[in-house]
Formats: C-alpha cells, structure tokens, sequence
C-alpha cells in the first residue's frame, strides 16, 4: 500500500506520519511518497519523516519528489495537503477584508473565497492527474477551504474522493466531554456545511438530549450563551464570524492586533527550524499550537473504513445528494455519512431548523456561485458569489474589496486583468 501526500512540505506532515505510527497494525503501508513544489521543505519533511517511522520500527519506505505524476504512480491514497500561494496569501486574505470592515478569514467570508479561487484549479490538475495515473486511488482532501474544493471536486473531475475536517470530531468531542457522556453511548446529527456545521441533534443511549447537550456548553462556547440557547443547536466554533461579526472585526482591527496566518508563519518557521534538527524523531509539542491537530486520526479512520469496507458512520464532506433539505443535490454537505469501498454516501438528515435554514442556504450559494467562478475563470460570477455572502454587506463595499483582492490574488488567477 503506497500513500502519497501531496503538499507534503506543509508543517501538518508530522501529524500524519504520526498516524502512519499510530495506525500502521490497521493500514499497514509499505511506501511513503511526499511531494511538493518546495524543495527545501520537502526535504526537510522527508528527513523527519524517516526518522519518524524509523523510531517507531517501522520499515515504510520513504521517497520525496517533486513531480507530482511520478509521485501518483501506484498510490492507494492521496493526501492532500497543498497551501497555494502560502502563508503570506493567507495573511493578505485575512488582512484586505478588515480594511473593509469586513471578517478577514482563512476560510470563511472573501477571504476564504480567494483561498478557494487560487485552490480550485490546482485541485482539479491534481485529481486529473490522479484519475489518469491512479485511478483506483483515493484522495483524502484536508485542503481548505475543504467544503468548496469537495463541490468543485464533485462538480468537475471523476476522482475518487473524501473531504476532510478535524473540526466536527472536535467538537463532538467537546460537547460530549462537557456532558460526561461516553462517545461510544452517544451519536450527533452534525448537519451544514464545512465550517458552517451545527450539531442539531445529540443522542445518548437513543434518547435525544439535545437540550441538556446546549446546557452542558453554554457557558463555554464561542457564541453567546444567551444566544445558544436561543438558537437551539450548537454551532461550529466558525459562527462566531457569523453571530458575533462586529466583535470580530473590532478586535481584528484593534492596534497591534495580528492576524491568525501572521502567528501562523512565526510559528511554521520555528517549526521547519525544529523539524530540520537531525535529533528530532517525534512531532513536536509546538505543532499543538496549530489548529489542525486530530488531523490523521479523521484521515486514517477515513481510509480504514475505505479500505475495510466498513460503512463506519463518519462526518466527512460529500455531495448533498437528498440528505439535507433544500441544499441541491451536486453542493457539498458536512454530514454524517457511511463510508465503504465505494466512499461515503450522506445519512438522511432532513430539513434544516428554521433558525439556521437561511444562513447555510445563503453560505451554500455563495459557495457553488465561487466553484463557478473559480472553474469558468468569471469575475462577474465572482462579483456573483460576493454578494451572496452574509458577510459582505452591500455593493459599495463588495466592489472595491473585490478589486482588491482579485488584484493582491493575480499571480494565482490568470483570468483576472
Ligand atoms: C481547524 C480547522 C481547519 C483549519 C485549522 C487552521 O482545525 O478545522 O480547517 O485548517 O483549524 O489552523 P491554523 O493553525 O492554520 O490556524
């Protein structure tokens, strides 16, 4: 079995060969490929990851290239891992926005909008590639923004995939830890889109204690608790973009105020320092400070229940295919889902509640309105999928962010004069 990780010079690599460690009874992998464009990382990358699984006794033999084709060949699962444009693309979709008083975010609102227009292309090159070099091979998408590149994915190119986050496992797991409750006596309807997702439904040995599951995180939620319980399900730790928007900005734009991808690139650069040390043979304790920890437990339980055949029930981002309630069918979904040899199919999950029905078909049109524009390389679907974004309050503020970022975002969009 032969896993390749494309974008492997990202800083999350040591979370997933950890996994390779943690899991290698399960999966037992005999090749690792890693490929990126960065030749430096990459070899950074290679050099710890041997080291890695050189510790752990474990004979998977390491290989690193940067030819993304000679990398597929064989594969049995791609990750993917791939930041476009980098960390400094990320800090200017975080920064433009503000100037507009608009939330400035890796994935959600305009900023995540560019993510998604520098991401999508590449996506689609890769899972060309894929479907040509590999084409039993599944790819394991953790790319953000996740949601969008699993309906551009879905929409365009016959690869087969799963998209991932270690989000709603998070936050699962926290809603059930403030409860007390075993995760093994409880099952959540985690309903919506990729960092628009809301538990709707807790259970706990078949009764629904949606009720006492609010109560239990009140006071210990990124929104309002006054407000949560108002709402009646329990939201992504994301809505508080949504919910608390004017906090958001004023505090992003308070005077020495960083962004997040400002502290992020601090700490990638002390861990790439850390990670070329020839000592270091474990992912080290910093890498808990970035956010996407949990990581290779989502992904290898994803491609164990692939692999096995197992129709495990996992939330993973799927096309919506009737389970959510005025979605349509081809946008992707955040649902529960069975996941077998032939991928997830999505859990029936009926209608949205009224309270969040409206938002997540707003975010959802915006969303498939910027696979569009991504795909046919339109700014007029662009201007499109800004104005249909919550987060964007009118023209006269849309137009000139959007010159803006489009600009700061040429190098990535060719269509973009
Ligand atoms: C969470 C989200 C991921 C995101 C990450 C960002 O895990 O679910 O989608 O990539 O946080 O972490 P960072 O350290 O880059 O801010």
């Amino acid at each position: 079995m032969k896993l390749v990780i494309i974008g492997a010079g990202s800083s999350y690599t040591p979370e997933l060969i950890h996994g390779l460690t943690q899991h290698h009874e399960a999966l037992p992998f005999s090749q690792v490929c890693l490929m990126d464009i960065d030749e430096r990382r990459l070899e950074i990358l290679a050099g710890l990851s041997q080291r890695m699984l050189g510790k752990a006794g474990l004979s998977i033999t390491v290989t690193a290239t940067t030819d993304r084709r000679r990398a597929l060949e064989g594969a049995t699962f791609v990750n993917c891992l791939i930041r476009v444009g980098g960390m400094d693309a990320r800090i200017l979709d975080e920064r433009i926005p503000l100037k507009y008083g608009v939330v400035g975010q890796e994935t959600t609102g305009p900023g995540g909008m560019m993510k998604a227009l520098r991401t999508i292309p590449v996506m689609l090159d890769l899972a060309r590639d894929a479907v040509e070099v590999c084409p039993q091979a599944w790819l394991v998408n953790y790319t953000n923004p996740s949601g969008i590149v699993a309906e551009a994915l879905g929409k365009h190119s016959a690869v087969r995939f799963v998209g991932l986050c270690s989000g709603p496992q998070g936050w699962i797991a926290a809603i059930l830890d403030r409860m007390g409750v075993d995760p093994l006596r409880a099952n959540v309807d985690w309903v919506g889109l990729n960092h628009l997702g809301f538990a709707i439904r807790v259970w706990v040995d078949g009764q629904d204690v949606t009720a006492q599951a609010i109560e239990a995180v009140a006071d210990h939620w990124s929104v309002n608790a006054e407000w949560l319980r108002a709402l009646g399900v329990i939201p992504a730790s994301y809505l508080r973009y949504y919910y608390h928007r004017t906090q958001v900005v004023q505090e992003a734009s308070a005077p020495g105020a960083r962004t997040r991808g400002e502290q992020v690139k601090e700490i990638e650069a002390e861990l790439l320092r850390q990670y070329a040390d020839p000592h270091l043979a474990d992912k080290p304790p910093l890498l808990a400070q970035r956010g996407g920890g949990g990581y290779s437990d989502v992904a290898f339980a994803a491609m164990r229940a692939i692999h096995y055949n197992t129709g495990e029930r996992q939330i993973v981002q799927v096309l919506n295919q009737g389970a959510v309630d005025g979605l349509p069918d081809d946008g992707s979904v955040e649902v529960p889902c069975l996941v077998d040899r032939t991928g997830p199919h999505p859990l029936r999950m009926g209608a949205l509640p009224l309270p969040i029905r409206g938002l997540v078909q707003a975010v959802k049109a915006y969303e498939s309105l910027t696979v569009q524009a991504a795909v046919e390389g339109s700014k007029r679907v662009a201007m499109q999928a800004a104005m249909a974004h919550p987060l964007v309050p009118s023209w006269e503020v849309a137009k000139p962010l959007l010159e803006e970022l489009l600009a700061a975002n040429r190098p990535w969009l060719p269509w973009v004069v």
